[in-house]
């Protein structure tokens, strides 16, 4: 398998949680009133496997490596709108959050953002995933010898194993501190 291979398979797991935000964002829109909890269950996925984890794989593994390629310019212009539109992402995906706190907390007026934060994720996905997967990726594989893309998959995966390792020992640091704070 080429290492862009986890990385197209992840895009289509994105794709399918963007779809089902686009039309959760409808019904918010129509019925003037928000699910927070999916609103938040959805963060939760951005954050954690469309962010830490796949644009995590993307930044510190493939990108890095294309780096020290002599790329031409189509594509040195092409990474960095990529890792700015990641940077975007990120920072939508903050604002969505604090909205839907303030939402949650009673706050009204912070629905507007948490639909319009949703919506512009909802656009940007898609577009990202279409220009990594059709107008960057594979010729980018071009840059790497067989060795080198082998290198790369392992990487990759080993990336994943130790994220599952952080993300329990986050649940575990949490269960932790929820108990000493009712024992308190
Ligand atoms: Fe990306
Ligand atoms: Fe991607």
């Amino acid at each position: 398998m080429m290492p862009i291979g986890p990385l197209m398979i992840e895009h289509r797991l994105i794709e399918r949680m963007i779809d089902v935000m686009g039309e959760e964002v409808k019904i918010f829109d129509e019925r003037q009133k928000l699910d927070f909890e999916f609103v938040e269950m959805a963060v939760d996925f951005i954050r954690t496997y469309a962010d830490r984890c796949h644009h995590g794989e993307e930044e510190d593994i493939l990108f890095r490596e294309l780096r020290v390629k002599k790329l031409i310019e189509e594509h040195r212009n092409t990474l960095e709108e990529l890792i700015e539109e990641h940077r975007w992402g990120r920072k939508t995906t903050l604002k969505l959050v604090e909205a839907n706190k303030n939402y949650m907390h009673g706050t009204e007026k912070a629905m507007s953002t948490v639909i319009d934060c949703m919506k512009s994720l909802v656009q940007f996905y898609p577009k990202h995933i279409e220009k990594e997967d059709k107008h960057f990726f594979i010729p980018c594989m071009g840059y790497f010898s067989e060795a080198e893309q082998q290198a790369i998959l392992r990487e990759e995966w080993e990336f994943d194993r130790s994220l599952i390792h952080e993300k329990y020992k986050n649940v575990v640091v949490a269960v932790e501190k929820a108990l000493t704070s009712r024992s308190l």
